[in-house]
């Protein structure tokens, strides 16, 4: 395809494309919304890691530019750019793992639920190019709000006769990356040496730290745990009323996807013991989809981690995360159905 090869930011001049044939051991891996606020750090990122030969890069706008950037740092992938929807079948053909940041990001004032408008219909549209080209691809699914936006994709997969639970994963990790900071700033330590699960979705009270399984063990008195659940719940909003309009998180939201795609990389390699927290289909509770500890490996998701001892404050927060998630993902699921 003629803007494609002039998308790979290339002299024209390479004497064998061996890379991209396959020379470089390594996964073919994709960013739908690449040139956005998330999109672009992400791409950097998933251009640094080894783990990825070909690296493509598909917007509605602006995906030249980004591409020709970051195909100038000198890494091992092969960076394509796709831009608009003509070419979304070829960004996703051949793709082993899929990450997708595309659609709106929240202005103060208003809760993710609100970008459900605009999100949802290119979410859809995203789901169904992946379940036309790329069926068996992972998917890192980003765009807000993860609550619903995972139904939905799942919706779209099972019409099309391609739902692999397995495979599809509504990117938590931020919640998770939160929870460590400000759990390592109370206790005065290093953030790389604390591991918080945080269960339930991904909005509001549906993000549940479990403070009482943090790792290494300590303990925390109630109003640390108060401050530290609001804090971590409201994390995202934390950062819209800093950015006071231009956007929501990017860098540390680029940060997160990256780090959890490279999880999924490692286990699609074999990997072993490689567990994240992931929104993705759950028995863990009565709701179809729900958030806690999982186990990565070469199919996706191996082995879900129940939920282990909840506090009296936990179980509370519990109920109401449920209550507030059967509502976003029925949503999710009737934008298709209906
Ligand atoms: P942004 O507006 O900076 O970038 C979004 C990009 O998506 C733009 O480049 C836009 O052109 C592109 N886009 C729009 N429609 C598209 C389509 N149909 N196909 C492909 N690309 C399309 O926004 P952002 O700050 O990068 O945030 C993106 C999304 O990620 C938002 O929905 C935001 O709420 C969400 N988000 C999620 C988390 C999380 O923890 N899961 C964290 C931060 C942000
Ligand atoms: C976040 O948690 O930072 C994202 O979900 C973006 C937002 O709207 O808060």
């Amino acid at each position: 395809h003629p803007s494609n090869l002039q998308m790979e930011g290339s002299s024209g001049l390479r004497r064998a494309d061996c890379r991209a044939k396959g020379g470089v051991p390594g996964f073919k891996v994709a960013i739908l919304g690449a040139a956005g606020g998330i999109g672009q750090p992400l791409a950097l990122l998933m251009k640094m890691n080894p783990l990825v030969s070909v690296l493509h890069l598909y917007d509605v706008v602006n995906a030249p530019g980004v591409t020709a950037d970051v195909s100038h740092m000198d890494t091992g992938a092969v960076v394509r750019g796709f831009l608009g929807q003509p070419q979304l079948e070829n960004a996703l053909t051949g793709m082993d793992l899929v990450i997708i940041p595309a659609g709106v990001p929240r202005k103060p004032g208003m809760t993710r639920d609100d970008l459900f408008k605009i999100n949802a219909g290119i979410v859809k549209t995203l789901a169904e190019g992946i379940a036309k080209c790329c069926p068996n691809a992972i998917v890192n699914l980003i765009s807000n709000p993860v609550n619903s936006t995972v139904p939905i994709a799942a919706e779209v997969f099972k019409k099309a006769g391609t739902f692999d639970p397995k495979k599809l994963l509504g990117v938590t990790t931020l919640d998770v990356v939160r929870a460590n900071t400000f759990v390592a700033e109370v206790l005065g330590v290093d953030p790389r040496e604390v591991s918080v699960p945080v269960v339930g979705g991904h909005a509001g009270v549906t993000i549940l730290p479990l403070l009482s399984q943090v790792n290494p063990p300590c303990s925390f008195t109630p109003e640390e745990i108060n401050a530290l659940t609001d804090r971590i719940q409201n994390g995202g909003t934390e950062v819209v009323e800093a950015k006071a309009g231009v956007g929501s998180a990017t860098l540390s939201m680029a940060y997160a996807a990256a780090k959890f795609a490279d999880a999924c990389l490692r286990g699609m390699r074999g990997d072993a013991g490689i567990v994240e927290c992931s929104f993705v289909t759950s028995q863990v509770t009565e709701l179809p989809f729900f958030a806690t500890k999982v186990r990565l490996g070469r199919t996706g998701v191996e082995e879900i981690f129940p939920l282990g001892p909840l506090n009296e404050y936990e179980r509370t927060g519990l109920e109401k995360a449920k209550k507030e998630l059967a509502g976003s993902i029925q949503k999710g699921v009737s934008f298709i159905r209906n």
